[in-house]
């Protein structure tokens, strides 16, 4: 996690550097989880300038934002509640209303945030943090679920017949707009599945491997386990 939390300081540090700001879409699993954790720890936690920084979720669950399966509630008690950004700068998913309304209402949100109209391009995410399922989902994209097809809108609610669920997740125009964008993956269930994504050989692709934010390959730091299937590891593995 300390070479996570690594990658994240000098990217805050960097866009912080070249816009005054840093525009980090946070991801929800129990890996992200383990980051926020490290910074907000001391030693990691003074080395972001953090009234600077602006947090969104790249997914998020149907649920209120105090309910135990909540994505903000996750971020809000491993990272946020040790750092108190200006409440301005938090730009949760509305969980608790209808999806679509909720999906309609963030993507104006990003507008103002981005000074972006929807329609008229996407917002540039100065980095988005991601993990990956079993399955090779990663945000709320599902395998063969229906936003994987969308090529317009920013946020979708899209239905996951095989959790039998709504869930917010931004679409993949949207995450391939950042800058730059972190997969971090970890644990033995994933090995198979990561082999698959990084060899590019799933037909039809799996989600994860559809992310190349602006054209270009996502980075991935992922742990020994899931990992066990690659090659001799390199840096971009920790
Ligand atoms: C979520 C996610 C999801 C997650 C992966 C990996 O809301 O669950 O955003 O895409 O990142 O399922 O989760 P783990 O890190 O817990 O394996």
């Amino acid at each position: 996690m300390q070479t996570a939390a690594e990658r994240v300081i000098r990217a805050a540090g960097a866009a912080i550097s070249a816009r005054g700001r840093f525009d980090w879409a946070l991801s929800g699993g129990s890996t992200p989880a383990a980051l926020y954790r490290v910074l907000a720890s001391r030693g990691y936690v003074e080395r972001i300038d953090w009234s600077r920084v602006h947090f969104y979720w790249s997914d998020e669950r149907c649920v209120p934002p105090e309910h135990a399966d909540s994505n903000f509630r996750m971020a809000r008690e491993a990272l946020l509640d040790a750092i108190s950004p200006p409440a301005s700068h938090v730009h949760r998913l509305a969980g608790e209303l209808p999806p679509a309304t909720a999906a309609e209402q963030y993507e104006l949100e990003l507008a103002q945030a981005f000074a972006v109209a929807p329609g008229s391009g996407f917002p540039a995410f100065d980095l988005i943090l991601l993990g990956m399922g079993a399955d090779g989902h990663t945000a709320s994209l599902f395998p063969g679920t229906p936003a994987l097809e969308e090529r317009r809108r920013w946020i979708v609610a899209n239905d996951v017949a095989s959790l039998g669920a709504t869930r917010l997740t931004f679409t993949l125009p949207l995450i391939n707009a950042a800058r730059a964008a972190l997969f971090l993956v970890a644990g033995a269930d994933k090995a198979e599945r990561l082999e698959q994504v990084l060899g590019r050989r799933a037909r039809p692709p799996l989600p994860a491997e559809l992310v190349r934010p602006l054209g270009d390959d996502a980075d991935w730091l992922v742990d020994t386990a899931a990992g066990a299937r690659l090659g001799p590891p390199s840096e971009e593995r920790s």
